[in-house]
């Protein structure tokens, strides 16, 4: 099967390089040439990438399609490209809802979202789906870990945490730069904030306890743990997260309107 990308940026660039990590096969990996210097490192790297300069043709020799360029262009790229009643689309535009796609690739039906995340790369990460589609979930289960939205309101609330990762860097940031500042060096501070990060989500993906039943098995009474636990909550950290999600969840539903 061939499949093909329109918009060869850093989400195309990750899941090709995660997809030639994992076991999945295709035979050719059809990608749009901009941007130049993303398709030519791949089409470099790796020999079944065919860079095309033109995504008509792209459509038209491949069975499953990924749209990926940024909303602002996706309207006026997609109104001039013709889809086939028998491919599968697969649309990472944020806020592309299913009614536009529908209108919009028509007479393809078979339409798929996914946010794919730049942790793909290393064949790890969610990447939300909706609606379900087996030969879809099972493919990016491959990639990661599928995780499929029972609506798009669903879908939508799925996607605002995907709006966390420049803040959990941002934590982890504070962090090293605590130690650093302490004068331990860099690489020291780093090694310790990953292995700790690396070990708690370990735990979490592998453990079947309840996540607040974590907060309490990884503190001890009067221990440290709680004593920063109760100065950030006092600090009101938590109910601002709260709130911010709330106006992120808001932003990503209007887009979709
Ligand atoms: N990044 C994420 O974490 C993430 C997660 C989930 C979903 N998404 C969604 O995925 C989509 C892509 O995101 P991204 O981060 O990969 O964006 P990006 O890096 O900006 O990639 C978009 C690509 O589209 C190319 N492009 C522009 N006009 C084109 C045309 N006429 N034909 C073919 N390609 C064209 C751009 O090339 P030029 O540079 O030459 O303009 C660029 O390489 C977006 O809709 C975004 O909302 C992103």
């Amino acid at each position: 099967m061939n499949i093909g990308f329109i918009g060869t940026g850093t989400i195309t660039t990750s899941v090709i390089e995660g997809l030639f990590r994992s076991k999945i096969k295709v035979k050719q990996i059809l990608i749009s040439e901009r941007s130049k210097k993303n398709s030519t490192a791949l089409s470099r790297k790796f020999k079944r990438v065919k860079v095309m300069n033109n995504n008509q043709e792209i459509i038209n020799k491949s069975s499953w399609i990924f749209i990926a360029v940024v909303p602002k262009v996706a309207k006026s790229i997609l109104q001039n490209l013709r889809f086939r009643k028998n491919q599968t689309i697969v649309s990472f535009i944020s806020t592309a809802n299913m009614t536009y796609l529908k209108k919009t690739l028509y007479p393809a039906t078979n339409i798929i979202k996914a946010a794919p995340l730049p942790t793909i790369k290393h064949k790890l990460g969610p990447i939300v789906l909706f609606p379900n589609n087996k030969k879809v979930t099972n493919f990016f289960n491959q990639l990661g870990k599928a995780v499929v939205a029972s609506t798009e309101k669903e879908n939508n609330q799925l996607w605002t945490i995907a709006s966390t990762m420049a803040i959990y860097f941002e934590f982890c940031n504070t962090l090293e730069m605590w130690l650093v500042n302490k004068k331990v060096k860099a690489d020291k501070a780093r090694a310790m904030v990953a292995s700790l990060m690396f070990g708690l989500s370990h735990t979490m993906l592998m453990s079947k306890t309840k996540t607040k039943d974590l907060i309490k098995e990884y503190q001890t009474k009067k221990g440290i743990n709680e004593e920063l636990l109760l100065r950030l909550k006092k600090a009101g950290v938590f109910t601002k997260m709260n709130g911010a999600l709330t106006k992120i969840l808001e932003r990503i539903t209007k887009a979709n309107d």
